[in-house]
């Protein structure tokens, strides 16, 4: 009996061969449901997130305020192809508001449009992975952890501030961003600090206070501002 497949045309490997026109065979990822997390899990999105779509984004919650504006500046980036123009999109939000589930989005939408090259980090997480390249024992350099970030297409930092800022921390974001900017690829970052006081914000600081003059100067120039004010999604979903 012929085994059965989800997919017929990549047999759920998420990968299918592909003749190029000097007739090498390369392997391009499949259009399938596999092929499109397979993607996503090597750009870094993490496995909580592989599902998150805008179509699974709802804008009528409620006391919410700039969920509906945020989703449709960020499917229009996608769908008219406007991360070609060289700006990204700094999305301030509150705690749960779904700045994280929207950059899955964004990369999830790419992906399906035959865009790969994005790459997700966790700013924190980075942080620790250049730390640890430090050690000794470590068989890695701090080149191999920032190459890919310094050069993917489409860079998406989220929690941006997470992390107290030094001045190692500010050196960091402004090394990738200088080298980002001189090249004109755009980068999406999400924060829990605003430019203002806003109730329901996570302390009394500001996103300048807590990145630093330069961090914050520098984004105006590369980013459009975005702000989510909403209650904790995750609140609203334990309630149910
Ligand atoms: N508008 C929404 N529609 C559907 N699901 C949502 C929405 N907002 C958030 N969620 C879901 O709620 C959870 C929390 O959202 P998410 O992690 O994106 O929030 P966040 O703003 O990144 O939070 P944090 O400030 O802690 O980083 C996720 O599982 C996400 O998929
Ligand atoms: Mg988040
Ligand atoms: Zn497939």
């Amino acid at each position: 009996m012929p085994e059965k497949f989800n997919c017929s045309k990549c047999k759920d490997s998420g990968w299918t061969l592909f003749t190029d026109k000097n007739g090498f065979k390369i392997a391009i990822p499949c259009d399938c449901e596999i092929g499109v997390k397979s993607v996503l899990r090597r750009a870094g999105i993490p496995e909580r997130y592989l599902d998150c779509s805008f179509e699974n984004f709802k804008v009528s919650v409620p006391k919410a305020v700039g969920l509906k504006k945020a989703k449709t500046l960020l499917y229009d980036y996608v769908e008219l192809e406007l991360f070609k123009k060289k700006y990204g999109f700094l999305i301030k939000g509150t705690v749960g508001c779904g700045k994280t589930h929207l950059c899955a989005a964004v990369a999830r939408a790419l992906v399906k449009k035959g865009f790969y090259k994005i790459y997700f980090v966790d700013f924190k997480e980075l942080l620790d992975d250049i730390k640890s390249t430090f050690s000794f024992s470590s068989d890695i350099n701090e080149a191999d952890v920032l190459s890919p970030i310094l050069n993917t297409s489409l860079l998406i930092i989220d929690d941006l501030g997470s992390e107290r800022n030094t001045e190692w921390t500010e050196d960091v974001f402004a090394r990738i961003l200088n080298y980002r900017y001189n090249r004109g690829l755009p980068v999406i970052i999400t924060t829990n600090y605003f430019d203002r006081e806003v109730k329901g914000a996570l302390s009394g600081e500001t996103l300048e206070e807590r990145v630093g003059i330069r961090m914050r100067s520098r984004l105006y120039e590369m980013c459009r501002d975005i702000e989510i004010i909403g209650p904790d999604y995750r609140m609203l979903m334990h309630k149910k």
